[in-house]
């Protein structure tokens, strides 16, 4: 059963991209199932620095073929620089992406809409990447959605995208008082686009499974994280798709069966970007100290992240949801300087313990610590585990045990060469 999911299980930006691209070495084809350009995932190679929105991160390795599946909202314009900027880089892009004729398209307007529902948000804001992300999947689920296969029926240009740009227009107008879109505009920049993309267009469940079957290797790329969840995450400051396992079916269709690993992504303390309850946020200078030792800033909008503590039962509720089989921890160089490290090892709320995340009430939670003595020397150059310093290792094995999944890669710098496989 080949096929390995990689999941965020804090906030998003906990270095899957890091460890994708370790793993994807081993893997024939790589598939993002979900989001759109709000994802910013790097990897580091050598000197070089990728940062990538849309394009599966396993476009570095030349032969791996790379899906954008069905779950995903696609924004063509920022595709197409993404694409013409790896080219720039020497990596050639053509022939080796393929792209979900289910997946919906993100248009100039979801852009606009995001960013005027934000401001007429005031301060309940979310703090989106103002990307499109909420309006393009919005309109999927009221059926007024472009789905990529539409591009190439032609009564899609006659009877469908009239009717949807009108419905655009009044919202537009009548709601937010902004200008409205061009139809022949639209009309003519979606047929300039059906033919740039014809070649990569693909039923991808039936290519996946078929693989799948033929023994094909394949790694499902998540985006965001188990917290940033539609339905499990700490709504209604979320992102506006399922980044859990659930989600990585449904975004590629690929069986359940053939689901081999879930393999989540954890900061050795943790950071969010946006509004929303976070439990152990750190504020002032403590939490200035943690986002500068991390370089903790947004890599698509450059956003100061908000950091905390590591969190067991954000993690222990990834782990549950997910049916996480191994966790990847990272950034532990991150804590090389610091003294004492605070865990957060449960929650009571209202008076009472409680061993779950709940839906809601999450900003009444009082969070129960438990500290730990740092180790205060280097971890960045250190390639084995019975190498790291003692406390370091007495944090990992602790961080295990209370998650209650096993560790299974330890991530000590961004480069490949620094990770610490466990076996
Ligand atoms: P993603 O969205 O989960 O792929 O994560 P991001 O790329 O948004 O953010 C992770 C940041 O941490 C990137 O700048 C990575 O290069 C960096 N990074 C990843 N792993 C490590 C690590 O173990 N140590 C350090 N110091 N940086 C890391
Ligand atoms: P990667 O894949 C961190 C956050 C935004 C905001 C909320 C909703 O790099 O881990 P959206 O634009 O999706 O409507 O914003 O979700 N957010 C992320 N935070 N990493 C991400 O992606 C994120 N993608 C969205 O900051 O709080
Ligand atoms: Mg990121």
């Amino acid at each position: 059963m080949p096929a390995k999911l990689i999941v965020g299980t804090q906030w998003g930006d906990e270095g899957k991209a890091k460890v994708i691209d370790y793993l994807a070495k081993e893997t024939e084809i790589v598939v993002r199932y979900q989001g759109g350009a709000n994802a910013g995932h790097t990897v580091k190679v050598g000197e070089d620095k990728y940062i990538f929105r849309l394009i599966p991160s396993g476009i570095l390795y030349p032969r791996t073929i790379c899906v954008l599946g069905g779950g995903m909202v696609i924004d063509p314009d920022a595709m197409f620089a993404e694409i013409e900027e790896l080219e720039a880089k020497g990596i050639h892009v053509a022939g080796r992406l393929r792209i979900a004729d289910n997946a919906h398209l993100l248009m100039p307007y979801h852009k606009e809409i995001d960013v005027l529902t934000e401001e007429a948000s005031g301060a309940h804001k979310i703090g989106t990447t103002k990307r499109g992300i909420g309006a393009c999947y919005s309109d999927k689920v009221n059926r007024q959605g472009i789905r990529i296969s539409m591009l190439y029926n032609e009564s899609f240009y006659t009877e469908i995208l009239p009717r949807l740009i009108e419905q655009k227009n009044n919202f537009l107008t009548k709601v937010y008082n902004a200008k409205p879109v061009v139809f022949e505009t639209i009309k003519e920049k979606l047929l300039t686009l059906r033919e740039k993309i014809r070649d990569m267009v693909i039923n991808v469940p039936y290519y996946l499974n078929m693989e799948l079957a033929s023994g094909k290797q394949i790694l499902l790329e998540g985006a965001q994280g188990t917290m940033l969840d539609l339905d499990f995450g700490t709504y209604p400051y979320v992102t506006s798709s399922n980044p859990t396992t659930g989600g990585a079916l449904a975004g590629s269709g690929i069986s359940f069966r053939y689901l081999e690993d879930v393999i989540g992504i954890c900061k050795a303390y943790s950071t969010r970007v946006g509004e929303g309850p976070y439990p152990t946020e750190i504020f002032g200078e403590e939490g200035e100290a943690l986002r500068k030792a991390g370089n903790e800033f947004g890599s698509v909008t450059g956003r100061p992240r908000r950091c905390g503590w590591f969190d067991v039962e954000v993690v222990r509720h990834a782990a549950r949801i997910n049916g996480l089989s191994a966790l990847a921890l990272t950034k532990i160089d991150v804590l090389d300087n610091l003294e004492t490290i605070k865990v957060a090892t449960g929650y009571e709320l209202n008076g009472k313990r409680i061993d779950y995340f709940p839906s809601c009430s999450v900003n009444d939670v009082k969070v129960i610590y438990e500290e730990f003595p740092g180790w205060q020397e280097p971890t960045s150059h250190i390639t084995k585990l019975k190498n790291l310093p003692k406390n370091t290792r007495k944090y990992i094995d602790a961080l295990a045990k209370y998650c209650g999944v096993p560790i299974q890669w330890i991530s000590v710098g961004p480069g490949r060469e620094s990770t610490i496989a466990l076996k």
